[in-house]
Parts: C-alpha cells; structure tokens; sequence
C-alpha cells in the first residue's frame, strides 16, 4: 500500500460511533449477571501458554483528555496498598493457572512508571512467585516520560523488561497547554536513544490526532519528529472525546477541536508520512517497522487482536489484573470493578473482584473470529470460513450483513467475489464500521462509543 485514497464526502456517510473491536461482544455486553464458575473452567481448558496484563491505575497528573481507568495522586504510598492487593489476587489466580506458563506481560495503566524502583522490583518479585515467566517473554510497560529517569530505565531493563511504550500524543506546546500535558521533546528523545542503548528489542510512541489546536501543519511536525526518533512500532489513536463519561474532558473547550474533516486530513497526512517513511500500517490505530513482530505476523496471516489492541498472542488466552482489568479465556470475558474503593473490598474478602461477564455462545464465536480476521487481515474466504464454522451458506447466515454492506460495496470500501470479502485500501480507514454490519449487539449503546475518525 502507497498512500491512502481518501474521501471527506465519506465521513458523514460512515463516521459513526462504533467500537474499536478489541473484542467481541465488546466491553459493554459484560453483564453482573454472570456465573463466576465460567472462569475457573475457562481457565482449565485454556492453552499452555497465557497472556497476563496488569493494571497500574496511578498518575501524577491529569491529562485532560485521558480516557482511561486512573487515579490522579501525589501519595505514593496507595501504590503500596495497591501493590499488597495485586498479590492478594495473584494468589487467587494462582492455583487455577496450574503449571500454565506466561508468554507475554504487559503493564499498563494509568502509570506504571508511577511506581518506584523498589515497588516496581516488589511487583515482579510477586509476578515471579506466583506466575511462571518464559524467560523469552515479552515483557513490557508503558512509559509516561514525565514519570521516569534513566535509573528507572535501567530498572526495568534490570528486571527483564524488554518492550517500552511511551506516551508522546503531540509535541506541539499550544496543544500541550490545552490538554494539560506539557513535555519536553528533549526528554523523549533522551528516553527513546536510552531505551535503544539498553537493549528494549521493541519500542512504540502514542499519538493521538483530534486534540485541541491541532492543526496540519503543526501536527506534520510531530509526526517527522516521531519518524525521525525511528520507533519499532507507533500506535495513532483518534481522539475519543466523550466528557460525558470522562468529565476532566470538559475542560477542553469544544471550540478548540478539530471538526471531523480536520481530523481526517490529521490522521491522513499521519498515515502517509509513517507510510512513505516504510511504516506498515497494520490497521486501526497501529504501525510497525517490516521487520518488527506485528508486522510480520500480518503478512504470515497470524495477527491477533485483544484489549491491548492488536497483537501477536493472548487473543482469546489473556488474564487482566488490577482495578478495570479484562480478561478473556476460551470464549469467556470478564472484568474487575472499576473502581479502586470495590476492588479492594472484594480482594478483603478474600474474593476475586471480577464484576462482570460474559460467555461467547457459538454465533458470538463466529462472529468474534470474523470480525478479528477481517480487523487484522482485511480479508476473509468465506469458504473456508464457512467450513470452519459448519455454516451452510455464508451469504444466507449473514444476510443482514450483506444488506449492511451495500453501501461500503458501492462506495470502493469492500469488495465482495468469488468467495471472498476483501476491505480495499480506502475501506481500512473504515473497517470499525465495516465490523459492525457483522455485529449482533450493536444497536445496544452505540452512543457509549466514540466516533470512528
Ligand atoms: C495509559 S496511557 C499511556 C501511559 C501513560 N499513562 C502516558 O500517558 O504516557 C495509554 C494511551 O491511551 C491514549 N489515550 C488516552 N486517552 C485517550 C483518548 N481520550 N482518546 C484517544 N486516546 C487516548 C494515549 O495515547 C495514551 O498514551
Ligand atoms: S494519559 Fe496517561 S498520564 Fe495522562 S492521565 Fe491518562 S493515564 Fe495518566
């Protein structure tokens, strides 16, 4: 793929509210109506090896459009508290893992660099006591710049972290003032070339298009900038603004954001130049270096995709811990409370703080494997597919879909022949969208989910 032919007249055709598909059912099927003992036998059928994602939800300071599960705090000590409740549910999860090992982990937040040196060594020393590591494991965390020095690179570099993940979202300092994040691009680029020096075999930079102020120009500069820092990988998020479920979004004045065309001009010129820079563009939101891991997992057609995004392991095989967490094993999805207050209560009562759930019945499982190939590989035999999944006629099972398809048909975006779908290069920019004519749930709070571009 060159350059993305792109379309603005499309956006108000196609830019819906619609989920990313980090899984399928998405988030909101969960239900508290759920029976736990799904997990314990989940687990017992899963595979030898396991995904585990672990949850750090502290941050020194608000970023005013931040869209994730954290709390704001300046008193290290709640990571201790923290800490000693993430062992308490490590020693829960234990037993039913058995002798399973753990092929990649992953930190996340919030801040994980929030944690100190020391409480950053006392988590692996629990991971290490109640989980069995590979030693070739992917190991990573995500790095908020501002948060971290380069004794605590070497720290992680020490403790066997072998991936880095820094947020850099944009390096423009009127943008910055407006979202309540100002950093130094000295600092990062200290960190990348240090992170290089100390050996992390894969390093990814967030950005993210739709922020206040954001203008071609300006964000033409970011993007050199991050071409020129050369990361292994570069996540590209679109803007989510939802103040309504995220109230710190409220202080970012309307005014200030790119309208829908904008946004779109942004995320193109930022497509093109990662391109033209010999980026793939793996799909939403995600680039990589040919010769990095999710690269070459989308041309061997073995790209997966989970709640980290996309991925080259731990779809349908991933345990979360931590406030929020999901998880999914074998057809069965579950979360933790989401608030810190619930999931310490469960954890003192000796309980796993899993809130709610869900298991896939056998339409959700096909239709869960369509989306993820289609979301990962832009193409899809139906022939096979259909023998896979003991399907008559694919076109007859999935005729609602077909009608839903129509218009991306007609438009260029998918084509459909002789036994396969097949999303063209225009149609990646909307594959959210093409999704979701396969989507059974997806009448139910669509609001709930953030536009597409
Ligand atoms: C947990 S943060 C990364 C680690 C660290 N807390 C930091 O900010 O550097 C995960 C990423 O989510 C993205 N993000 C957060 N809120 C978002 C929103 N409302 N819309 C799109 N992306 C968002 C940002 O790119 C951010 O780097
Ligand atoms: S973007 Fe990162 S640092 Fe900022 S508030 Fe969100 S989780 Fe914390």
């Amino acid at each position: 793929m060159q350059t993305i032919k792109w379309d603005p007249a499309l956006i108000s055709k196609y830019n819906i509210n619609g989920p990313r598909y980090t899984s399928y059912p998405t988030a909101l099927s969960l239900s508290t109506d759920f029976d736990h003992g799904l997990i314990q036998s989940a687990i017992s059928k899963s595979p030898d090896e396991l995904s585990l994602y672990l949850h750090i939800p502290f941050c020194h300071k608000l970023c005013y459009y931040c869209g994730c599960n954290k709390v704001i705090t300046r008193h290290q000590h709640k990571a201790d508290t923290y800490l000693d409740a993430l062992a308490e549910e490590m020693a829960l999860y234990a037993p039913l893992l058995d002798s399973r090992r753990i092929n990649q982990l992953h930190l996340g937040g919030g801040t994980p660099t929030f944690l100190t040196e020391v409480q950053l060594s006392r988590l692996m020393a629990l991971l290490h006591k109640y989980f069995t590591i590979n030693s070739d494991a992917e190991i990573s965390i995500e790095i908020d710049p501002r948060s971290c020095s380069d004794d605590k690179l070497h720290h992680l570099r020490s403790l066997g972290f072998n991936r880095v993940s820094f947020g850099v979202q944009d390096l423009d300092e009127k943008v910055q003032i407006a979202i309540n994040r100002v950093q130094d691009t000295e600092l990062i680029r200290h960190q990348v070339a240090l992170s290089r020096e100390l050996g992390f075999s894969s390093i990814n930079l967030d950005l993210i298009y739709g922020l206040p102020f954001q203008q071609p120009a300006s964000f033409t500069e970011t993007v050199d900038e991050i071409i020129r820092l050369n990361p292994h990988r570069i996540s590209l998020f679109s803007y989510a603004h939802l103040p309504d479920r995220f109230a710190a979004q409220h202080k970012i004045d309307n005014s200030s954001l790119p309208d829908a065309p904008l946004k779109l001009e942004l995320m193109q010129l930022a497509i093109n130049r990662f391109v033209a820079a010999g980026y793939q563009f793996i799909g939403m939101d995600h680039f990589a270096r040919p010769d990095d891991t999710l690269a070459k997992a989308q041309l061997a057609g073995k790209l997966q995709r989970n709640f980290q995004g996309y991925t080259t392991a731990g779809q349908d095989a991933l345990i979360g811990l931590g406030v929020s967490s999901i998880s999914q094993v074998n057809g069965v999805l579950w979360q933790n409370s989401k608030d810190l207050p619930a999931y310490y209560a469960a954890i003192n009562k000796t309980q796993r703080p899993t809130e709610r759930g869900f298991s896939l019945n056998a339409d959700d499982k096909l239709r869960a494997a369509l989306i993820s190939q289609l979301i990962c590989h832009f193409t899809l035999d139906t022939e096979t597919f259909s023998r896979q999944w003991h399907i008559q006629s694919f076109w007859l099972y999935f005729a609602d879909a077909l009608a839903r398809l129509q218009p991306f048909m007609e438009d260029g975006l998918v084509e459909v022949y002789a036994g396969r779908i097949k999303v063209t290069d225009s149609g990646r920019l909307w594959v959210r969208s093409i999704c979701a004519c396969f989507d059974a749930y997806l009448a139910q709070g669509q609001q709930r989910y953030s536009k597409v571009v």
